[in-house]
């Protein structure tokens, strides 16, 4: 459950539906699903894998597993690099749709041309400080919560809020698939067009698939260190893993019958989602309004519950390796992540910069290293205890799975990165 909290948030329901609309639809999804099953999962295990080994976080696992080994005894301060710039983003994304909600409370969207609500949401975005206030306000609520230590409190709330968000999700998927483009959407959808892709579209779907499973910045690596004795480690990462992609299947499906109905531009970016949506509420009536304020409010919160993992790790780390105080580390973190994300809000350059970043470039690394320590570094027999709980489960899928994580993996993770950046 705490898996399935960290993965299903914005990645799903804002970055999925967009980069599927200016990837040109069905091959990026067959992409995306290959990339899961086949990276993916693979990946979730294997960073998890080190946390329980070492029993220790992302700076200090490393180090107890492989104290000699000088590349990957400091793969840990990577993390701290990959929080803070996803946290930029993040935040700025949290803003837009605490924004959303806002505009659902006055109006519900009730009433709006196509071109009106188009015309208010990039105006929104394009605006200097209007974005920074919003993203500062959920600065605010998240430092709260983590300063005050009571972050295991508010993510208790995933176990009601998941079950809600996807209940939503299904709903509006079936509210969708009425509309007269529905049609349309659903062969954008499944009938691929393999003309457009190229490596660029293989790494924006692995970078997704990192995103999306919260992979490739030692959040896995933090969840394993916590659990001890025997499990059965690919079953509950595997499912967990299924139903991040459902989450981000059900969300296309509830945003491209709206795109071909109103005539919106698939391929237009990161402002996708807030456009689209809103369009179906608009034509749903006094339902429309109550809908867009649970939606955006439960979106909200899931927001929330994500960025706080992220900040967690990230005060976690500056604590134990400055020896600083909670409240200072605190302080420290929002300040220096609210002046990244102020640069992200104010202006889409720096925006997509730190968004290519971190998907296109540190959590492939960040993969790559993980999959090779497990690979290559660590021992067999010791993967293989981990793995299966000394023996206990899925032992010929642990064969499958050290298969990929020492040749595959970061064969496939190495070509797609040197393919989109023109070395071969
Ligand atoms: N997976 C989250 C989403 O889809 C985003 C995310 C990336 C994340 N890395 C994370 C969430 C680390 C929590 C912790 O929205």
């Amino acid at each position: 459950m705490a898996l399935v909290g960290s993965a299903v948030g914005l990645g799903n329901i804002w970055r999925f539906p967009f980069l599927v609309g200016e990837n040109g639809g069905a091959a990026f999804v067959i992409i995306y699903l290959g990339i899961v099953f086949m990276i993916g999962i693979p990946l979730v295990l294997s960073e998890y894998l080190i946390g329980k080994g070492a029993q220790r976080g992302p700076v200090g696992a490393f180090r107890a597993l492989a104290p000699q080994n000088r590349v990957f005894r400091h793969q840990g301060l990577l993390c701290i690099v990959i929080g803070f710039t996803i946290l930029g983003v993040y935040n700025v994304v949290s803003g837009w749709v605490l924004e959303s909600l806002v505009e659902s409370i006055k109006t519900g969207f009730q009433g709006q041309s196509p071109e009106q609500i188009s015309r208010n949401f990039t105006d929104f975005t394009s605006s200097v400080w209007k974005p920074i206030l919003y993203c500062t306000g959920y600065m605010v609520i998240t430092s709260l919560i983590v300063g005050r230590g009571i972050e295991k409190g508010i993510e208790k709330w995933n176990k009601i809020l998941m079950p809600l968000l996807f209940a939503m999700l299904v709903a509006l998927c079936i509210n969708s698939l009425t509309l007269s483009g529905a049609g349309d959407a659903i062969e954008f959808l499944t009938k691929p067009n393999w003309n457009q892709v190229t490596f660029q579209t293989v790494l924006d779907a692995l970078g997704q698939v990192f995103f999306t499973l919260s992979v490739g910045m030692g959040i896995m690596m933090t969840y394993g260190s916590y659990v001890r004795g025997s499990e059965n480690m690919f079953r509950s990462k595997a499912t967990a893993s299924v139903i991040d992609s459902c989450a981000a299947m059900l969300a296309a499906l509830m945003i491209f019958p709206a795109v071909f109905t109103f005539n919106l531009e698939a391929a237009q970016g990161p402002e996708l989602v807030f456009i689209a949506l809103p369009n179906v509420f608009a034509q749903m009536g006094t339902g429309g309004w109550i809908a867009s304020v649970l939606f955006f409010g439960v979106l909200t919160i899931a927001a929330i519950t994500s960025a706080i993992s992220i900040f967690e790790m990230l005060v976690t780390i500056t604590i134990e390796e400055l020896k600083a105080s909670r409240r200072n580390a605190t302080i420290g973190v929002a300040g220096a992540s609210l002046l990244l994300s102020s640069l992200c809000a104010w202006s889409m350059g720096v925006f997509n910069g730190f968004d290519g970043l971190v998907n296109k470039f540190l959590l492939p690394v960040f993969g790559i290293m993980c999959v090779m320590f497990v690979g290559w570094v660590l021992r067999r027999k010791v993967v293989e205890d981990i793995f299966t709980s000394q023996g206990r489960y899925s032992l010929r899928i642990f064969r499958v799975f050290y298969f990929i994580v020492r040749w595959v993996a970061p064969v496939a993770i190495m070509c797609i990165m040197l393919g989109a950046f023109g070395v071969i």
